[in-house]
């Protein structure tokens, strides 16, 4: 530990909340360097989706590396890249109904938020962009400037323009606070100019404990964003590719964004790759008018592309389905054996939230979780949340483990 005391910037977050030198990892565990076991319901705040080195992938990679291709390709056209391209549309877009063009970003989430968002206002002519409270995009100035936390802000250092954040509609009563706010909005604006370029949310806010927007709400937004030409943009980064269970967290419902981002466990492997899919209608960017250095990271395309099988046939989905169910019912189980602890649980797919009560500190929870050998992460703290993002690939009799060190975790906090 003294390397990093001394040497890395005070910045360094997650070290602090798991303070150990991890070493070896394979799917749901992962090991530090003196072979304590960790089960692994944090999989790298949501980016291995598939697992730690899934010897499908690192296969594929492997396979990659032994032919001598070309790794860093920037823009330029290869033969992975289109493999990748080709494969998501067939095993992805098709089969769901959508027509989406492609734009590689920078290589993390929140540069594709940044060109999703320099996309809006280009197309629409319009500066401002609407977020919602409790929202999470990025670090980077423009994917700050949507969030509403106050030391997010601060730490940009710049006043932070062109956005404007209303509450977010996670219940049918916050579904209406949101529209009534939206509504002031929008009629207090007298230039049309002034009207919002986008929307830009998460169907299910994962840094902001786990709340699922109000199907109804969602539906109301979509309507009012093409009554006044506004874009929808879906920030699909970590609540996408599988972690709710289908793979976008949106296509079970009656909704068509207009922009979709991209980007933790696209490449299913933990390689840096994002992605934003554009509406063909959209896409008016002109040639070279987004740039990057690593928007063309071979490595990361090779396992994108191979991660894609695990949705070729229904067989991964239904697992996901059938676990999901096993993991909901468990966790309510734990809630009702300590409701004085435990206030809510949310959640779908293989992301749930526990939500606990004002006396107990979520954070502690994590504490406990880690010296007991389990990794979970706290959600904006704020919420008072603990997230579960357990790997879709994981056992059914890890997912026990999981849950009882979870159970006895709970049991030790004190208030
Ligand atoms: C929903 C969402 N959007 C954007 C980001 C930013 O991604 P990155 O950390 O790769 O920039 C995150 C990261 O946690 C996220 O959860």
């Amino acid at each position: 530990m003294k390397t990093f005391k001394q040497l890395e910037s005070n910045v360094r977050n997650y070290i602090r909340v798991f303070p150990t030198i991890f070493d070896v990892a394979k799917n749901e565990y992962i090991y530090d360097i003196d072979q304590n076991k960790y089960l692994d319901f944090f999989c790298a705040a949501g980016s291995l989706n598939y697992g730690h080195n899934n010897p499908l992938l690192s296969k594929s990679l492997i396979d990659f590396l032994e032919q001598s291709l070309v790794v860093n390709s920037l823009d330029m056209g290869t033969r992975v890249k289109q493999e990748f391209i080709e494969a998501f549309n067939t095993i992805i877009l098709k089969p769901r109904g959508y027509k989406y063009k492609f734009q590689f970003t920078g290589p993390t989430g929140t540069n594709a938020v940044e060109a999703a968002i320099k996309l809006a206002r280009k197309f629409t002519g319009r500066s401002n962009v609407v977020s919602f409270e409790g929202c999470f995009h990025g670090s980077t100035i423009g994917s700050i400037s949507l969030s509403a936390s106050r030391s997010r802000r601060a730490s940009s250092g710049v006043d932070l323009k062109d956005t404007a954040i209303i509450p977010f509609g996670h219940s049918a009563e916050m579904a209406k606070t949101s529209l009534k706010c939206l509504n002031n909005y929008i009629h207090n604006i007298t230039a049309s100019k002034d009207l919002p370029a986008a929307f830009i949310l998460e169907i299910i806010q994962c840094e902001g404990g786990v709340r699922k927007a109000n199907k109804a709400w969602l539906e109301q937004l979509f309507e009012i964003a093409s009554e006044i030409n506004a874009l929808v943009i879906i920030d699909d980064i970590q609540a996408g590719c599988g972690r709710t269970g289908d793979f976008f967290s949106f296509e079970t419902l009656n909704v068509h964004p207009d922009i979709v981002c991209l980007s933790k466990s696209l490449s299913g492997f933990g390689l840096p790759m994002s992605i934003i899919l554009i509406k063909p209608s959209v896409d008016v960017w002109q040639p070279g008018e987004h740039d990057g250095t690593f928007r063309g990271n071979n490595l990361a395309f090779v396992t994108a592309k191979k991660s894609l099988e695990y949705w070729k046939a229904d067989d991964f989905k239904k697992t996901i389905f059938k676990h999901s169910k096993f993991i909901e019912n468990e966790l309510r189980k734990i809630q009702s054996s300590m409701p004085l602890k435990v206030r809510e649980i949310r959640g779908a797919g293989y992301l749930w939230g526990i939500e606990l009560s004002k006396n107990y500190d979520a954070a502690e929870l994590v504490n406990i979780a880690f010296s007991n050998g389990l990794l979970i992460e706290l959600a904006e703290k704020s919420t008072n949340t603990i997230k579960l993002l357990p790997p879709l690939t994981a056992n059914h009799s890890s997912l026990v483990e999981g849950i009882n060190i979870l159970n006895s975790s709970i049991k030790n906090l004190q208030n």
